[in-house]
């Protein structure tokens, strides 16, 4: 086989067509309602207990903290009614071995750079009770509560032992107290769920919050008495009024059985040597923290075949995710010619004319499938909710930095929905969101604190809130 063969072939792989699309998306939406329902399934559907919509008048000054994959950030927000608001931010580096390592270190860090922020906004003022922090954790946590997320399993490749199958609020809430940081956590909120909220405060006709980046996941709201199971735990006033109920979907877990997903040998490697096989099959399709790594399988395949670097020593390109999502984003931002001075400086590695063209069409076509994939699960909640308009709210370094993904996304929507008329035209579009883990969480926080001095819950019958 030729080189030129060998990519033919991926190309069709790779290639979802409008059928596919389809059929994934009718599949996904019966996963999504299975999530609600009694016996639950592969999607978590995790009621966020975010139980009004925002009006935008909500005022008040919050903390926010937002543990991502690479930074932490710590955000001192002031809603100022009116959509409007303002915020002061600081970013933390999170020590790369964290991620694999101790949860004490991990609450410590956090904790110790919460300190630091809190003495830099404040300094010696006396503060006449504690601050309310909504804590942005964007990883698949169950909630009885809005103060409550007990980690299903970590994502994105963080592996911190002892945290799965614990609240992490509590854990948190330990450091903070151990450092007298005068921080209450009053809110847990999935990064879905913050965009969803803050793209709300600032625009009505936002009707989901998505996160297209390191992981892929997103946020609607639903109506409470519409939840199977949720039946015998809400509390009466929360039946009693009809209330909207915020689902963090945890989609990446969409599909695990396998049933519909295009995967490849290149996909099936990636989730057998992740930390959790059999877990987040879309995501690790899809999103970011994987999209390099399936470009660098699909090039040492085709190098054990001899048909790629021949006689080249590629070991630095033989390192497990040597190359991360910004390889194929830069490689599709620029030209063919850009190939072979990244391949030369990052792995010593010579490209020829025609292997700087495949490499350059792999990443359109990496990037283009993700981009494809990824409205599945958009498309899918509009088809439950009836939605046939609206604002997606959206974020994440795919969704912002990944050359043509929304245009790409865009034409996948029509290729479901058929709108055919012009693209401007759409009438469900992608949208940039506003800043969801300071703002959504600010917002968060007081809609919570809102309820709470109206005696209104926050949580199941048998939550302490
Ligand atoms: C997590 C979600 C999160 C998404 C985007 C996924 O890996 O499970 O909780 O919303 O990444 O950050």
């Amino acid at each position: 086989m030729s080189l030129q063969e060998a990519f033919e072939k991926t190309k069709k792989e790779l290639t979802v067509t409008p059928e596919k699309l389809n059929e994934i998306t009718n599949h996904f939406v019966s996963e999504l309602n299975k999530g609600l329902s009694k016996t639950g399934g592969n999607i978590p559907m995790i009621p966020g207990w975010v139980l009004s919509y925002p009006t935008g008048d909500e005022t008040g000054e919050y903390l926010a903290i937002d543990l991502g994959g690479t930074n932490l950030r710590v955000v001192r927000v002031t809603l100022l009614g009116n959509s409007k608001f303002t915020y002061e931010s600081e970013k933390y580096a999170i020590p790369g071995p964290m991620r694999t390592g101790k949860s004490e270190d991990l609450w410590n860090f956090i904790a110790d750079s919460l300190d630091d922020f809190v003495k830099i906004q404040y300094g010696s003022a006396k503060l006449n009770s504690k601050l309310p922090l909504g804590f942005t954790f964007s990883y698949p946590a169950s909630q009885n509560a809005i103060n409550e997320g007990i980690l299903q399993r970590w994502t994105k490749g963080f592996d911190i032992e002892n945290v799965e199958g614990h609240d992490v609020v509590p854990l948190l809430q330990k450091a903070i107290d151990s450092k007298n940081t005068p921080v209450e956590v009053v809110a847990l909120i999935n990064d879905t769920t913050g965009t969803l909220v803050a793209s709300k405060y600032c625009d009505p006709s936002t009707i989901m919050g998505l996160i297209f980046g390191t992981g892929c996941n997103g946020a609607y709201y639903d109506i409470c008495k519409d939840i199977p199971k949720l039946e015998g735990k809400l509390p009466n006033d929360i039946l009693n009024d009809d209330s909207p109920m915020a689902i963090n979907c945890e989609y990446g877990a969409f599909d695990n059985e396998w049933a519909v997903l295009p995967r490849t040998k290149y996909d099936i490697q990636i989730d057998n040597e992740s930390p959790r096989p059999g877990q987040q099959y879309y995501e690790k399709m899809i999103a970011g923290y994987y999209l390099g790594e399936v470009l660098r399988l699909i090039l040492l395949d085709y190098y054990s075949q001899n048909l790629i670097f021949k006689n080249q020593d590629i070991k630095p390109l033989q390192v497990p995710f040597a190359m991360d999502t910004s390889f194929p984003s830069r490689i599709e931002e620029h030209s063919a010619t850009f190939v072979e001075k990244l391949f030369l400086d990052s792995f010593n590695i010579k490209t020829t004319e025609e292997e700087r063209n495949i490499i350059h069409d792999l990443c359109l076509l990496i990037g283009t499938r993700s981009a494809r994939l990824s409205v599945c699960g958009v498309a899918a909640i509009c088809k439950k909710r009836n939605y046939t308009s609206g604002h997606c709210a959206s974020d994440g370094s795919v969704f912002n930095k990944y050359p043509h993904f929304k245009e790409r996304a865009h034409e996948a929507l029509n290729d479901i929905f058929q709108w055919n008329t012009d693209p401007k035209d759409y009438p469900i579009t992608l949208i940039h969101a506003e800043d969801g883990s300071g703002v959504g969480a600010a917002v968060i926080a007081c809609l919570t604190e809102k309820r709470l001095l109206a005696n209104k819950s926050v949580g199941t019958i048998d939550s302490k809130l």
